[in-house]
């Protein structure tokens, strides 16, 4: 069979450059990879709850047979959106089937042409792809830089006609960082014509209902994204904003239209893991763990991006240099994974450390000393 060249000349770049991605097989190592923050993904009390929760509500049927638009819109749906939009203080909560979908179904619909959209130059992967997919003029703005936004907001804002809708993460997913929220918020609702968008993706479990909620911003964002993959362990996402909104996604939003929902059982696996995040106290071990970590790292003189949240990186540049060290690491017994480009800037190879609650404090404290012998 004949594959293209040009997508083999593509394949034989990676390799050239190390940066070939291949798929991992499932590993025994210390997790310090996975975005199961409070080990929700394993939880068996999670999983058995759900369980009976589908069998007492005579829920045993395994997909959703459909759009939520024709004949996918399940019961669950309804009750499980409900939820949302009460716990995250919100006026509606609309479900999609990943925070991939949820960003590029809210960008390509959203802005429109004559609109611009003003995003944190670092930011997610989803939410890049869907500006591309929009007919609105975008610009980027330096990574977390209140100043820089304000420069691109008085070149921008004074045109009435257009919508300027600025987007950022509450804890970026290649930093682990987090942008003054409370500033920008006020920068922003200074003017009427533009919108906030917070994709809390690694936010949500680690900061309790996300950072946007901490900081009792709710009033001041137009949107937020949470994502169910990570700190809740399932999988599916929702928006977070007005009834206007949601009917405006349910319209538009071809991520959303053109896709089979998700089954009953993802549906309530979501609702069971909401509850267990207000009862469970994973959460406060994370931060345990998190404090060891930075503790730790700053005993032993290591150079971590600062960040406060599960997400920790130490920059290596070169891709063979990053991957070489974080193959020691995996052979001495610890899932650490290199993350090298288009994912992250060219020159800004890391090392990414997801802290879990899971993670005892050995543990931690064995992996930055063996990092610690590299630099
Ligand atoms: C910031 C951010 N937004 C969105 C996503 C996509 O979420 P999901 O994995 O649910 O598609 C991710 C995950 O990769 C992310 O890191």
């Amino acid at each position: 069979m004949h594959f293209p060249k040009k997508l083999y000349q593509k394949l034989t770049q990676r390799v050239t450059q190390n940066s070939l991605r291949t798929l991992g097989e499932k590993n025994s190592l210390v997790d310090f990879s996975s975005n199961d923050y409070l080990g929700f993904a394993k939880s068996e009390v999670i999983f058995n709850k759900t369980h009976q929760f589908l069998t007492n509500n005579k829920l045993k049927v395994n997909g959703a047979t459909g759009s939520r638009l024709l004949s996918g819109n399940h019961e669950l749906y309804i009750i499980v959106e409900k939820q949302l939009a009460k716990l995250h203080n919100t006026e509606t909560a609309l479900i999609f089937n990943s925070g991939y979908d949820a960003n590029i179904g809210f960008f390509a619909s959203l802005p429109q042409r004559g609109d611009i959209i003003l995003y944190d130059e670092l930011i997610h992967a989803s939410i890049r792809d869907g500006i591309q997919l929009s007919n609105a003029k975008s610009f980027k703005f330096k990574h977390n830089n209140i100043k820089d936004l304000k420069e691109k907001l008085l070149r921008f804002a004074q045109d009435n006609k257009s919508e300027i809708y600025v987007v950022t993460e509450s804890v970026f997913s290649m930093d682990g960082d987090s942008p003054d929220l409370a500033t920008m918020s006020e920068v922003i609702n200074k003017h009427d014509n533009v919108h906030l968008i917070v994709d809390e993706a690694h936010a949500l479990g680690v900061f309790n209902l996300g950072l946007i909620q901490e900081l009792q911003l709710e009033n001041s964002v137009f949107a937020r994204i949470v994502t169910f993959g990570k700190g809740l362990g399932c999988h599916g996402a929702a928006i977070l904003g007005s009834r206007q909104l949601q009917q405006y996604l349910i319209n538009f939003a071809r991520s959303f239209i053109y896709t089979t929902g998700l089954s009953p059982h993802s549906l309530a696996t979501i609702k069971i893991a909401y509850k267990e995040l207000i009862i469970n106290n994973s959460q406060e071990l994370l931060l345990q763990n998190i404090q060891h970590f930075i503790k730790e790292s700053n005993r032993l003189q290591l150079n971590f991006i600062k960040s406060n949240s599960a997400i920790h990186c130490c920059i290596f540049s070169g891709n063979k240099h990053v991957k070489n060290i974080a193959l020691q690491l995996q052979q001495k017994g610890f899932d650490v994974k290199p993350i090298l480009p288009p994912t992250v800037p060219a020159h800004q190879e890391r090392l990414r450390f997801c802290l879990h609650s899971y993670n005892s404090k050995e543990e931690i404290t064995n992996v930055l000393e063996n990092l610690a012998t590299f630099v």
